[in-house]
């Protein structure tokens, strides 16, 4: 199946000169939900931009559903939903009515019925006669949101939507997220929150710099570059790790007391029995051991550090 967006060789140079987008190459599939982390400046907001024809890139292109994002506009735009991650909306205008006129904007027909359902996925239904500035700030993110899915998108870029809102609207969020995945809608999300895009994406993609280091399906990464430890706690303290077991990936812990050995996802099974038998010939005794993965959020500040 052909990709719905397609980036190839995409590159942003402001007017004032700077590069913030330096060829980026990105399919992303219908249906899928892709994270996108890094770092601020990253680039992330420009090329969303771009793909939702807010922005002209400088070189490069970019398709959504086969059209071109510059050439057909129109078309492209009807298709993507975009909750940006800057507050403009209207203040005096109702929460009913901001969102309507969104989906009329983009040319599909009244249904009220669907702007009710909106409204109440995202807990808004009882503000929805109140002006925008008589909202909280996360509730006029909610707002953004509703508008973004006004006009029934295929495409639905979240940028940050999560910033700065409470766990109730976060949790509401994820609720919409995966009713959107199961009715076919490809999820385009930035966050800073990693662990926001480890809970629900389907793929990862790390910016920095103005360039993707890297993207992949979210449970290779964890696979490929998560390590684990197993952190045994010694019945008495050690002064080294003992010469038998030295160098395979064991160290000691503060005073001796813990014994730390460092394995990979992929090998871990057959390692750890040997190591047990070892420490028991070795008359190494533990009172508990227990383990520790990295997270997401590890693997990130590993690569986005290495990028620097
Ligand atoms: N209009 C502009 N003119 C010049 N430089 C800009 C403009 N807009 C953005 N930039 C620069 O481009 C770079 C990328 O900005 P962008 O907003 O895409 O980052 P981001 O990844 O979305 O960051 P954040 O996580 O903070 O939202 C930054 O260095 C920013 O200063
Ligand atoms: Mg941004």
């Amino acid at each position: 199946m052909a990709p719905i967006i397609s980036i190839r060789n995409l590159t942003k140079t402001y007017a004032n000169g700077f590069q913030a987008l330096k060829g980026i190459d990105l399919d992303i599939d219908k249906g899928e939900i892709l994270a996108l982390l890094g770092p601020n400046g990253a680039g992330k907001t420009t090329m969303i931009s771009i793909v939702c024809g807010i922005a002209n890139p400088s070189g490069g292109t970019v398709t959504v559903g086969g059209h071109d994002v510059v050439k057909e506009f129109r078309a492209t735009r009807t298709m993507i939903g975009l909750v940006p991650q800057e507050l403009t909306t209207d203040q005096f205008e109702t929460v009913w009515n901001t969102v309507s006129f969104s989906r009329g904007l983009h040319g599909k027909k009244p249904d009220p019925a669907h702007i009710e359902r909106v409204l109440r996925d995202l807990s808004l239904w009882d503000k929805k006669d109140n002006m925008l500035r008589q909202l909280s700030g996360g509730m006029k993110r909610r707002v953004l949101i509703a508008k973004a899915l006004s006009h029934e998108p295929q495409i639905l870029f979240l940028d940050e939507p999560t910033a700065g809102v409470d766990v109730t609207l976060r949790k509401d969020m994820w609720h919409v997220v995966e009713r959107l995945r199961a009715s076919g809608v490809t999820i385009i999300l930035t966050t800073h929150y990693i662990e926001e895009a480890e809970e629900i994406a389907d793929r990862v993609g790390v910016i920095n710099g103005g360039k993707l280091l890297l993207v992949e399906e979210k449970n290779t990464l964890m696979a490929k570059l998560g390590r684990k430890q197993l952190i045994l706690d010694l019945a008495e303290p050690l002064d080294a790790v003992p010469r038998s077991l030295d160098g395979n990936g064991l160290s000691l812990g503060p005073n001796g007391m813990t014994l730390i050995y460092d394995f990979d996802a992929e090998h871990e099974q057959s390692s750890i029995a040997v190591l047990l038998s070892r420490l028991a010939t070795e008359g190494i005794h533990f009172k508990d051991l227990s383990t520790r993965q990295s997270s997401l959020e590890d693997i990130f500040v590993s690569l986005v550090g290495e990028g620097q």
